[in-house]
């Protein structure tokens, strides 16, 4: 019997860096989203002697996969499990391949043992494997925060069609995890503590900015909180520098054409490719002005996405 889930990566608008003290994998800070509906994880769940895990074709030895399985199984039957995962997109570049990979994983386990977990507990479980991939079990915009750290939706693709070109500034895996360079930012970084307790003010922010779809001021929120995190990453020891000459060409781009009018705005994670958000209308003229940019090997256009789903679940043969 073989069980297929989708999830979509998501951009976090306003950015978590860095964990709370303890166990469960708890965001030091509270977050926003926008899932991208463009790139795609595919996850396929069939019964096994024993674990597999296959990303894009190649078993891999995933210990935050393992992971994942010790805590569903901690509380719910789950046998062994051929798991094979696939992206339509660069893995691990900064374009949140682990968002939609946790997030379609627990989905699909969830939907082959029949666990009929709610959407909550599966984002709790999504976090535990990558703190961002509780987001992706939901579509639209999305928040995560305390006490419970289980994401929720705060309003659906329709209600703001907004979209995302992604500029690829350079196809390679990232050198620096985003969980290694999280623990070197807490350990070593002065900003740190200014970094937490200033967090929970922009999100609460762009909650009122997204519920009036406020374009001009969420984009000047959601520039300060990738340029905030990306400082404390660059004030850690030794630095962390995500971006490339590229990343910054583009940044300069994004600024020029909204100074020129356009409704555009940047992001940028744990890698080197820009998201540009902007109003659909302006979909066409900021994918146009990024491809043009040196060095941009590709620039893909997305719209807002959909949560975790089931594609498929059949009766049959391994
Ligand atoms: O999902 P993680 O734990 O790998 O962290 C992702 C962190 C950022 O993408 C840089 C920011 C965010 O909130 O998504």
């Amino acid at each position: 019997m073989a069980t297929v889930t989708r999830a979509h990566p998501n951009i976090a608008l306003i950015k978590y860096w860095g964990k709370a003290p303890g166990e469960g994998n708890i965001p030091a800070t509270p977050s926003l989203s926008i899932t991208l509906d463009a790139l795609t994880t595919t996850t396929e769940v069939t019964d096994a002697e024993a674990d597999i895990f296959e990303l894009d074709g190649r078993p891999v030895a995933d210990r935050k996969v393992t992971e994942c399985l010790a805590n569903l199984r901690r509380h719910h039957p789950v046998p062994p499990l051929h798991i094979r995962s696939r992206n339509n997109f660069p893995t691990a570049a900064g374009l949140a391949s682990s968002a939609s990979g946790f997030a379609a994983l627990v989905t699909a386990i969830d939907a082959h043992c029949n666990l009929n977990l709610t959407a909550q507990v599966r984002s709790d479980y999504a976090r535990q494997g990558s703190g961002s991939a509780a987001r992706s079990i939901f579509g639209g915009f999305v928040a995560l925060r305390g006490p419970n750290w289980q994401a929720e939706p705060l309003a659906t693709p329709a209600d703001w069609p907004l979209k995302v070109v992604i500029a690829i500034a350079a196809a390679e895996a990232k050198a620096v995890s985003s969980s290694e360079g999280m623990k070197r930012s807490a350990a070593t970084s002065p900003y740190y503590p200014a970094w937490v307790a200033s967090t929970g003010q922009d999100f609460e922010a762009a909650i009122s900015l997204v519920a009036s779809q406020d374009f001009a001021g969420l984009a000047e929120l959601a520039e300060f909180s990738c340029l905030k995190m990306h400082g404390l990453m660059l004030s850690s020891r030794p630095g962390l520098i995500y971006w490339n000459p590229t990343t910054v060409a583009c940044m300069h781009r994004v600024r020029q054409l909204r100074s020129n009018g356009l409704p555009v705005f940047f992001t940028i994670d744990a890698g080197p490719q820009l998201k540009a958000i902007c109003l659909p209308e302006a979909a066409r003229e900021v994918a146009a002005a990024l491809a043009d940019v040196d060095g941009v090997h590709k620039v893909l256009v997305s719209g807002v996405g959909d949560g975790a789903a089931l594609v498929a679940k059949e009766a049959g043969n391994d």
